[in-house]
């Protein structure tokens, strides 16, 4: 699959949600909208909206993070999603390591940080990747997190 991904710009926020509306279901499709219509780009710690795209500019991937209310050096992760025609293909996992690194490096100066995130039912996604379960939100998703390192 020969894919770009980059940031979400205005015009990609629909077909974001659809994305997410085809992975997750179509009641999120309306919560979605709202997160990834977010570009507060001039406060100091933006949130970041990533897509997925081929070649024609069809946008098959999303993913989210925004600040944590914890501390700067502690992010949430959201809207990880793949539509379901390009699932294991390593789709989702190029979008979750962008993420990761390009947040390290915007907002961590390529320090360390944390990322956050609940998920319903892709824990063990989430576990190959470095997460870690910590505790369970009040309807008892895992709430996972993973430590980055500095770079050398
Ligand atoms: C979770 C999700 C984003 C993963 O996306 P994806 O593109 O399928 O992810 P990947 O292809 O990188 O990895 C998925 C699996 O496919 C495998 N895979 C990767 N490339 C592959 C290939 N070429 N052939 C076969 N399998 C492959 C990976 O090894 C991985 O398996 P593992 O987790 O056991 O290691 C996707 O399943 C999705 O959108 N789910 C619905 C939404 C959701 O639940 N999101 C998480 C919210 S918290």
């Amino acid at each position: 699959m020969d894919y770009t991904i980059d940031i979400a710009t205005a015009e990609d926020v629909d077909a974001a949600a659809n994305i997410c509306a085809l992975a997750l279901g179509k009641d999120q499709y309306d919560c979605a909208k709202i997160d990834f219509g977010l570009h507060l780009t001039d406060t100091p710690y933006p949130p970041v909206n990533l897509v997925a795209k081929l070649k024609d500019g069809t946008v098959v991937g999303t993913i989210q993070s925004v600040i944590s209310y914890i501390a700067p050096k502690v992010r949430g992760i959201a809207w990880l999603c793949v539509h379901p025609d390009y699932q294991r293909q390593g789709l989702g996992n190029a979008l979750l390591q962008h993420c990761e690194n390009y947040c390290q490096e915007q907002f961590w100066n390529n320090g360390e940080g944390s990322f956050v995130l609940v998920t319903k039912n892709r824990e063990d996604f989430y576990l190959k990747r470095g997460y870690k379960t910590i505790a369970s939100d009040h309807s008892g998703k895992p709430l996972m997190i993973k430590k980055i390192l500095a770079k050398k």
